[in-house]
């Protein structure tokens, strides 16, 4: 995996990243730790592999209000093996700590955190939402819909989520609705309010026409009606990165950018040819991931490398490739995109509190 150069920290590099991020604020820096004293840092908490572990899942689905989509509930849903709830994340150099809920609300009272991005963002904001209220159960809670703003209110803690699949802005005007490669200020203005921000956008980018909630593509001065998406890609994360580097300030506030999630559509990819996650009741054990990673991923990095602010990579692709398990599947129209609750986006939580639990 392209990422261990970059994630996987050892002491030399290690401090050779704390120093640009005290003495540069003009290099970019993905932050994969910041905080020398621990194993944690030296570790990359994204190579490793899926064990099982009887323990889990970490909450029961039925039991969580929060769940904002039947399809991520595949109990409910009727899908009837079970072992893919008991997969457990282990990096090769450590273990992920373990999520005590409690904690993560009492570290992060007073504060939002918000996803921002497409249905894979709902889906790990639910997750969330869910492993807090299993380690508080009685702990007062209100829920709005349809923002889907939860408030644990004696911690006076927020989890909430804004829809932004392309996070720059899509402007209604004469012509139709205008996707704005330059623009990101609607959007952002929803962003200001929150202390931890975890942005996510890819599956808009890459996927043909049906559905999309725009008319044109806005590139510079040029109307469009539409473009290389992997080049638009590009361009909006730039303009979000801009954002980030004029709005953020790295001592009050964490930003993170989610990984490429993948999909299970195409079986060649883990070598069942023919197959999508539909059946799929294990993951695949594997070092490397056959179908390799996903070209866009190298975007990502390009331009968290180029930002000014410290931007953690929740480095998700690899470990999520290998979860051809983990979706609705069939249980809900074919669904190889979405996770199931409990099930992979709690990984990505537990990954999240660990780089919490490191950038400090
Ligand atoms: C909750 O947190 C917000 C944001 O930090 C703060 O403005 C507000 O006063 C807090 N409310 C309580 C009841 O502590
Ligand atoms: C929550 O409340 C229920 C019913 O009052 C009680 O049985 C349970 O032990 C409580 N759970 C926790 C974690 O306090
Ligand atoms: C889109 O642009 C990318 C990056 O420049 C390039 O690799 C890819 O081949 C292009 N795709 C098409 C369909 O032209
Ligand atoms: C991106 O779109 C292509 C073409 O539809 C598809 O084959 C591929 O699986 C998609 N990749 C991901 C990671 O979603």
């Amino acid at each position: 995996m392209g990422s261990k150069a970059r994630m996987g920290f050892g002491p030399l590099l290690f401090h050779c990243v704390l120093l640009a991020l005290l003495v540069a604020s003009s290099h970019g820096v993905i932050v994969g730790s910041s905080n020398g004293g621990g194993s944690l840092a030296e570790c990359n908490l994204f190579q490793g592999s899926w064990v099982y572990d009887e323990s889990y899942p970490l909450y029961d689905s039925a039991s969580c209000p929060f769940i904002s989509s039947i399809g991520f509930d595949c109990l409910k849903s009727g899908r009837p093996d079970r072992k893919y709830l008991q997969y457990r994340w282990k990096p090769d150099g450590c273990d992920l700590p373990r999520f005590d809920g409690e904690d993560f609300l009492q570290r992060m009272r007073g504060k939002t955190i918000t996803f921002v991005g497409d249905s894979i963002s709902k889906n790990q904001r639910d997750s969330l939402a869910c492993l807090l209220h299993a380690a508080v159960p009685n702990t007062s809670v209100s829920y709005s819909d349809p923002s889907g703003s939860v408030h644990f209110k004696d911690y006076n803690v927020t989890v909430t989520r804004f829809l932004a699949q392309y996070l720059v802005d899509i402007v209604p005007e004469k012509i139709g609705r205008v996707l704005k490669l330059d623009s990101v200020q609607q959007n952002g203005q929803d962003w200001l309010g929150a202390d931890v921000l975890i942005f996510n956008s890819f599956l808009w980018w890459n996927r043909s026409n049906p559905g999309r909630p725009w008319d044109y593509i806005q590139d510079g001065n040029n109307i469009l009606n539409d473009m290389n998406r992997t080049e638009a890609m590009a361009k909006a994360l730039n303009t979000w990165a801009r954002w980030v580097d004029s709005n953020i300030d790295p001592n009050i506030k964490k930003v993170f950018y989610f990984g490429i999630p993948p999909i299970h559509m195409h079986g060649e990819d883990w070598g069942e040819r023919g197959k999508t996650c539909v059946g799929q009741t294990e993951p695949l054990m594997a070092t490397t991931y056959p179908g390799g990673p996903i070209p866009q991923e190298s975007i990502v990095r390009g331009v968290l490398g180029s930002m000014a602010k410290p931007v953690y990579l929740l480095d998700i692709t690899f470990l999520t490739q290998l979860r051809k398990d983990g979706h609705p599947g069939r249980y809900s129209g074919g669904d190889c995109t979405h996770w199931c609750l409990a099930g992979v986006p709690d990984t990505w939580n537990l990954l999240l509190n660990a780089a919490l639990l490191e950038w400090n």
